[in-house]
């Protein structure tokens, strides 16, 4: 069984949710506090032990790869500042990961830059992480997908369950359970509508490829929204290929749009010490003040 060590980030995205913010600055790069998104993925990945790291990226998004990047003037300023904490903190990030960055120049769809990736990944299976979605203890998961990929050699997808309403907002698989939160996936629709869709089970944003998914990719024709969908090419794979999916249990913060976005910031501020308690402070007075103005209406 051939090991995963390597992991395609689609980032070219317009971010057109977020607009006019993604203007000039990339959506990943979006705070969750004082981290940005792409860090927390590029993280999990690292805990699960996929070091390489290969990013799609297109125009307006050199953030990125300054993040990963080493800042020297950055570095002597803090030095001379004194402030060891945070310059520990720079380094760490600079050193986090070797990436290799991959320009997508036309965005035509995620699975199109799946296959933009292809010389970079080379013929061996390798993951794909969306950078929307954090996952709760996220390397957990990884680490349970390599463990269905080292049993089975094929690829693996991991679920999550949504709300009926939610189903057209994501790729739905239809599956069979084959044991306790393994799965097999006999078929995949994207962004159904709740009539057609053919379960309330999710595709999350994180899989694992063998390298047949490019051979399939380059057969997709655009299909919804007239992209090239990676759940279609998905749907191609699985007419030669069996796909596995993983359940994933733990709680899912997106961040692909304003409203999931803020939820998500808050969730992330109140896990912190030294924030939760002003801001727990401060939504209580505003929340009084608000139910004050309504009372007085
Ligand atoms: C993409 C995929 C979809 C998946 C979703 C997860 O959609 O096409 O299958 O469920 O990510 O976030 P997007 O959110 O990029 O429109």
């Amino acid at each position: 069984m051939e090991v995963i060590r390597k992991a395609v980030l689609p980032v070219a995205g317009w971010g057109t949710r977020f607009l006019p913010a993604t203007k000039a600055m990339p959506k990943e790069m979006f705070p969750i506090i004082d981290k940005p998104v792409i860090q927390f993925i590029v993280e999990e990945l690292l805990d699960a032990g996929i070091e390489n790291i290969i990013f799609v990226t297109g125009r307006h998004k050199r953030p990125i790869e300054h993040h990963f990047d080493i800042n020297t003037d950055l570095e002597r300023h803090l030095e001379e500042a004194g402030k060891e904490e945070i310059l520990e903190n720079i380094r760490e990030i600079s050193h986090m990961t070797n990436p290799i960055y991959v320009r997508q120049k036309e965005q035509l769809g995620l699975g199109h830059a799946v296959l933009t990736s292809e010389p970079a990944v080379g013929y061996e299976p390798f993951f794909v992480s969306l950078g929307d979605i954090i996952l709760e203890r996220g390397s957990e998961a990884l680490k349970e997908m390599i463990e269905i990929y080292n049993r089975f050699g094929k690829s693996v997808i991991a679920l999550f369950e949504v709300d009926r309403e939610e189903v057209n907002k994501y790729g739905i698989a239809k599956v069979k359970e084959i044991e306790d939160g393994v799965y097999i996936i006999e078929d995949l629709v994207e962004k159904p509508s709740p009539e057609e869709a053919p379960s309330n089970l999710a595709i999350v944003g994180r899989y694992i490829f063998t390298p047949k998914i490019f051979e399939k990719l380059r057969e997709t024709k655009p299909g919804k929204g007239g992209e090239i969908q990676l759940t279609d090419a998905m749907r191609l794979l699985l007419e030669e290929e069996a796909i596995y999916a993983y359940k994933f249990e733990g709680k899912v913060y997106d961040t692909g749009n304003p409203i999931d976005y803020l939820k998500t910031v808050f969730e992330f501020a109140l896990q912190r010490e030294d924030i939760a308690g002003e801001l727990i402070q401060h939504i209580q007075e505003l929340i009084s003040k608000q139910t004050q103005l309504i009372d007085r209406s």
